[in-house]
């Protein structure tokens, strides 16, 4: 009769051992009591990158990558890309369950009155050179609110949780904007509480003389899409840096400081831009069948394509290839747009791409959309992190609440040199030290 449990035989001692599956996988603690001896440690599991091995129980954001399917609590990401808002969505990961319209509107009004920032925190915007990257401003600037907010040092206190949250949902955009308006040496525009969420946001980015900016409402609304799309992907490089940082229980800034610095990097929220940049290194539609030869040669990475978890055409691309007629039709047509769909035209047919089951992801059109609607490239990552800020806490909130949470702490395999007795410094010779 079929068990769910799976049943091991340890050749190296002849001993077996049955172990419970839930849920598909096996508890690694259940391999610790194989052992070869009593004062063995007991078998561990290795994983680097934890390909495929599970960290948490989350009922956040569910993904097929096979089959190209994801979901917010439940909630296809094309119909809430069609039919929701990003402050709704914002609401749904936070909290599990799609707003009553009297708590949606007091989720907004909560969102909208704490979009200010401290007016020293504009002071430290301003001691940054002026070609720093508007993430490198990012990741320190919300790191320092911790310092203007110590009682969001009370992680356990419901009400705590709430206060905080709203205010960084509100206030990551006024920090992105800020850090942007300090690079292009303009003055702070400060936040318009009659504007919508993402209105604000573009407020605060290009708003110049005029005494009221208005946002263009097709590109206002293609800006809070694409904020629907990145608001979370269960446990991406960035949610898990979340967890991890978060479970030693400091505050959330410092959490979302070290999320938004694993995001920094270009094989995560740095791809979009990466992206444009390889499309304008290519230069035009003739070059691409010679760049796909380079990237087949192992010289260079197609950017945006490939996927940890999806190893079909990702959702959030297919989604962001049809908002970008609509953001052209406004901006005039991007010209890597050509270059991006004859690259994707040659790739999906190539054997290289096909077998290694390598499809566009979130990042390749995303970046030519931002770039149309006049955002610089080192923007673009911070326009990743204001709408992945909801995922993040959704993603904190539920590991400081789930009872088998302990500060994460992997093992190791140790592949160092075994114990050895110290040498004075006279008596080292050059063959046996590494050049400084
Ligand atoms: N271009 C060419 N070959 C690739 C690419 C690519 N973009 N991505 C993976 N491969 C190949 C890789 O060379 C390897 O080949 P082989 O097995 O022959 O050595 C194989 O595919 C597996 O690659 P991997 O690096 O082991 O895969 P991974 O799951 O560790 O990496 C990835 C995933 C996203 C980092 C990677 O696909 C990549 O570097 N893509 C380009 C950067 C990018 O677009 N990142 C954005 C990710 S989506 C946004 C987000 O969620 O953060």
């Amino acid at each position: 009769m079929a068990k769910d449990t799976l049943t091991i035989t340890d050749n190296r001692t002849g001993k077996s051992y049955e172990i419970p599956v839930t849920d598909g996988t096996i508890r690694a603690m259940d391999l610790r009591q194989i052992k070869t001896s009593n004062d063995d440690f007991g078998l561990m599991s290795y994983d680097p990158a934890f390909v495929n091995t599970a960290s948490c129980r989350s009922a956040v954001t569910f993904i097929d990558g096979d089959k190209g399917i994801l979901r917010y609590r439940g909630y296809p990401i094309e119909q809430l890309a069609e039919q929701s808002t990003f402050l709704e969505v914002a609401y749904l990961t936070v909290k599990g369950e799609l707003p009553a319209p009297s708590h949606l509107n007091a989720f907004v009004r909560n969102i909208t009155l704490h979009t200010i920032i401290h007016e020293n925190i504009t002071k430290f915007i301003d001691g940054f050179h002026y070609d720093a990257h508007p993430m490198g401003i990012l990741v320190s600037t919300v790191a320092a609110l911790s310092t203007f907010y110590p009682d969001a040092k009370k992680i356990f206190d419901a009400e705590s949780r709430k206060l905080q949250t709203h205010r960084l949902i509100a206030k990551m955009p006024t920090l992105a904007a800020f850090a942007y308006r300090h690079s292009v040496g303009m003055p702070y525009a400060y936040p318009d509480n009659d504007l919508s969420y993402t209105g604000n946001f573009l407020n605060m980015m290009l708003k110049r003389t005029e005494l009221k900016y208005r946002p263009n409402p097709v590109l206002e609304r293609a800006l809070d899409v694409l904020f629907i799309l990145h608001a979370d992907h269960e446990q991406n490089c960035s949610a898990n840096a979340m967890r991890s940082v978060g479970s030693s229980h400091v505050d959330p800034y410092s959490a979302v400081a070290a999320a938004t610095a694993a995001l920094y990097g270009p094989l995560h929220g740095g791809a979009n831009e990466q992206a444009v940049r390889m499309l304008a290194e290519i230069g035009s539609v003739q070059n691409v069948a010679g760049y796909i030869k380079r990237v087949k040669a192992g010289e260079t990475r197609l950017q945006g394509f490939g996927h940890r978890i999806y190893k079909n055409y990702d959702p959030r691309a297919k989604i962001i290839k049809q908002i970008a007629d609509e953001v052209f039709a406004v901006t005039g047509k991007s010209p890597l747009i050509d270059i991006a769909l004859e690259l994707e035209r040659i790739a999906l047919q190539d054997e290289y791409f096909i077998s290694h089951r390598l499809y566009p992801n979130v990042d390749f059109y995303s970046g030519i959309i931002y770039q149309a609607m006049g955002f610089p490239l080192d923007m673009f990552p911070v326009l990743f992190a204001i709408g992945r800020t909801p995922g993040w806490i959704a993603q904190w909130q539920e590991m400081l609440l789930d009872p088998e949470t302990r500060i994460a702490r992997p093992r190791q395999v140790y592949v160092g040199s075994q114990r050895r007795d110290y040498v004075p410094v006279a008596k080292r010779s050059d063959d046996t030290t590494a050049a400084a």
